[in-house]
């Protein structure tokens, strides 16, 4: 792999241990996957952050990059922490789980990462432009920088994203490259022209993931233009169901004003058609119980909402109240929040019931003692991954459904 001046001297210690540790972590990553060069990355986004997930490892990672003076030199951002920040004690957490998670933020403090908790950083102050190079992991992040907004980045892994934060380089293969961002498939969206509803979004997203695999597909038909909302669902489920890391969404994605142009002039190598049977049979597959289960807990914002998704579930709630034995938990970043705060809006839904959640999610904070039995909710990646996560069965719904039946039980 070719390396510039100022990488050889950053590999050679000039800017520190951490620096130097992070920067031969990723030319060995380079040299791995084919790299020819590092290339500048404007931003970071890590995962290696909350600790469900890192475990004890991940905090001896952080803690000995912080204690070898480790320093962001690019913005760096952190995924959803594993707890609730505000009251991890309401939501029963573990004390020697909270000491965990806290040595993990203050070693992330000590290195000048934006604590701001957050799947969608890109809405909360880290927000790549079109062709901007950045190394972020969380997979729907990635779907939603690389697909809605034209930045590019690949799918990192946990640990090469802080090394990416910590030098500001990033090595250049994968989605970093033309080539490998244009689209293969052809998705050919057949619903008879109607506009998407909101909650078939997050199906679609599921159905692309678990067909395209590794495959960047170009999206065709798409009736009007989808929400950052919409989209950011879309792609968070496209991004569990499979390794998606860019879709083209005709018309919308910054590099797909066109299929043909998505195509990059090429035949697409396989055509597959989304009729209604499609949606239909992807909307049942989303759910594990019966739609007659009681539900226990009614679990939104995966991704976290927006303050727009907390205002809908304000008004959907008419004043009613949540039943009893049921939780209904938003999960929403810091920034979302206090601006939900400002409008009054957490305060009018604390009192029908309903808890607004700070910078963490149902999938990785630690919810066992809660014993629940059976979660709804509106997101297609939370209803993917919470059989295993949270170890219960699933009902996925719009959100008029989740708020229906956060009332009823
Ligand atoms: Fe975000 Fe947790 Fe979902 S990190 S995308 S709310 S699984």
């Amino acid at each position: 792999m070719k390396i510039t001046k100022d990488e050889k001297a950053m590999l050679e210690g000039r800017d520190g241990e951490a620096v130097k540790l992070a920067m031969e972590i990723l030319t060995e990553v380079g040299e791995a996957f084919g790299a020819e060069e590092l290339v500048d990355a404007s931003s970071a986004h890590i995962v290696l952050a909350m600790y469900k997930s890192i475990y004890d490892a991940g905090v001896e990672v952080c803690e000995k990059f912080a204690a070898m003076g480790g320093k962001f030199k690019v913005t760096t951002t952190l995924d959803p922490c594993g707890m609730d920040t505000e009251r991890p004690d309401y939501f029963k957490t573990p004390r020697e789980y909270q000491d965990k998670q806290n040595r993990v933020g203050e070693a992330y403090r000590k290195m000048g990462a934006i604590p701001v908790w957050t799947c969608t950083p890109h809405f909360a102050g880290n927000l790549p432009r079109f062709g901007e190079h950045v190394g972020w992991t969380e997979s729907s992040a990635v779907a939603f920088i690389n697909s809605a907004l034209g930045a590019r980045s690949n799918r990192e892994t946990a640990g090469i994203d802080v090394c990416i934060g910590l030098t500001g380089k990033t090595p250049k293969y994968g989605l970093h490259l033309d080539e490998n961002r244009r689209a293969q498939a052809l998705l050919r969206l057949e619903l008879g022209g109607r506009k998407l509803e909101r909650w078939e979004y997050p199906v679609l997203g599921y159905f692309l993931g678990k067909t395209l695999g590794s495959e960047v597909g170009v999206l065709d038909g798409m009736a009007g233009l989808p929400g950052n909302d919409d989209l950011k669902a879309m792609l968070a489920g496209a991004a569990a169901s499979g390794p998606l890391a860019l879709l083209h969404v005709a018309g919308v994605t910054p590099e797909a004003p066109t299929v043909e142009k998505a195509l990059g002039g090429n035949k697409p190598g396989r055509t597959v058609v989304i009729d209604q049977s499609v949606m239909d049979q992807c909307y049942a597959e989303l759910s594990t119980a019966g739609r007659d289960r009681k539900v226990d807990l009614v679990a939104v914002g995966c991704p976290h909402y927006s303050v727009g998704e907390i205002e809908r579930v304000l008004a959907l709630m008419k004043g009613r109240r949540v039943a009893k034995g049921v939780e209904f938990w938003i999960y929403a970043n810091r920034p979302t929040v206090e601006m939900a705060e400002r409008m009054g809006l957490r305060r009018e839904l604390s009192e029908l019931g309903v808890t607004v959640t700070l910078e963490t999610c149902m999938l990785i904070s630690p919810i066992d003692a809660w014993n629940f039995k059976t979660l709804m909710t509106d997101s297609s990646k939370c209803a993917f991954y919470a059989p295993i996560q949270v170890r219960c069965d699933v009902l996925f719904g719009s959100i008029e459904d989740c708020v229906e039946r956060a009332i009823s039980g």
